[in-house]
């Protein structure tokens, strides 16, 4: 399988063409969205409240991104796997933000990186596009940032459109290959797809927009907490496991597993 390369996402664009993103953790998640065609997986920083145990996406660390960023490279064969760099490893300087990505390069072997944030954080998007590293944006509601967005809530209403706008436009120019979009008004994701030439992702961010992107565990109904409004949940997951964890456990305490042919004599 030939690996999918920033380009043809933008040929995607360029063809009207939408495109599918899914967040991946690990070796099997990986290889099955690979398999499924999926072109881009994004090691997300909200492994820290899905895989990690913790409440928001703040507390998680590089140190514990990268081995779920080697597990995802080593296991996808074809798609371009992106790696978000996480709360406090990049906002310092252009300098952090560069010396944090070439660790996601070299030691999480992933194809790119992501980060939070709009116009203030494309000089940081410039150091590490000119080291020759593909960078995607994210703007809109920015889960690092919630404690100053008070809460989960949709960003970029009424005036503040313009600034979504200005953000995505200022990300571009930095060199960005992608932007994600998340929780801001269908019109203007729809504005903003229109204006920029490379590709935007959206997350609660309407139809409009060139590829749409979702945390694996809302997508597949692995999380059984109520969804936010813009996930559609595809599978429950977490009802066959806790099923198949519920009737081995009979089967133990019933002494019906292991069976004869489990047995070796
Ligand atoms: O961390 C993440 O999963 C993300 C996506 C939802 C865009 O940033
Ligand atoms: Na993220």
């Amino acid at each position: 399988a030939k690996r999918v390369r920033i380009h043809h996402l933008q040929e995607l664009k360029e063809r009207g063409e939408p495109w599918p993103m899914l967040t991946a953790y690990d070796m099997y998640t990986a290889e099955l969205f690979d398999e499924a065609g999926i072109p881009v997986l994004l090691v997300g920083d909200s492994a820290a409240n899905n895989v990690y145990g913790y409440e928001t996406s703040l507390p998680v660390t590089v140190d514990e991104l990268i081995p779920l960023v080697s597990a995802v490279t080593r296991s996808a064969k074809k798609a371009l796997v992106v790696a978000d760099l996480p709360f406090g490893s990049y906002q310092l300087s252009p300098e952090q933000a560069l010396a944090t990505a070439v660790r996601f390069m070299k030691e999480g072997r992933a194809h790119a990186v992501k980060l939070e944030g709009g116009k203030a954080f494309a000089p940081h998007v410039r150091a590490i596009t000119n080291a020759g590293i593909p960078v995607m944006g994210h703007i809109g509601f920015t889960p690092q940032s919630e404690h100053n967005l008070g809460g989960y809530r949709v960003q970029g209403r009424g005036d503040a459109g313009e600034t979504v706008l200005a953000d995505a436009l200022a990300l571009q120019e930095a060199g960005a290959f992608a932007v994600v979009m998340e929780m801001v008004p269908a019109e203007v994701a729809k504005k903003v797809t229109h204006e920029l030439h490379i590709p935007t992702v959206g997350i609660g961010a309407g139809p409009d927009c060139d590829a749409q992107v979702l945390v694996w565990q809302d997508m597949a109904g692995m999380r059984r907490a109520k969804a936010p409004r813009f996930v559609k949940r595809y599978a429950d997951v977490a009802g066959v496991l806790l099923n198949a964890a519920e009737q081995f456990a009979a089967d133990v305490r019933g002494r019906e597993f292991p069976a004869p042919e489990h047995a070796f004599h």
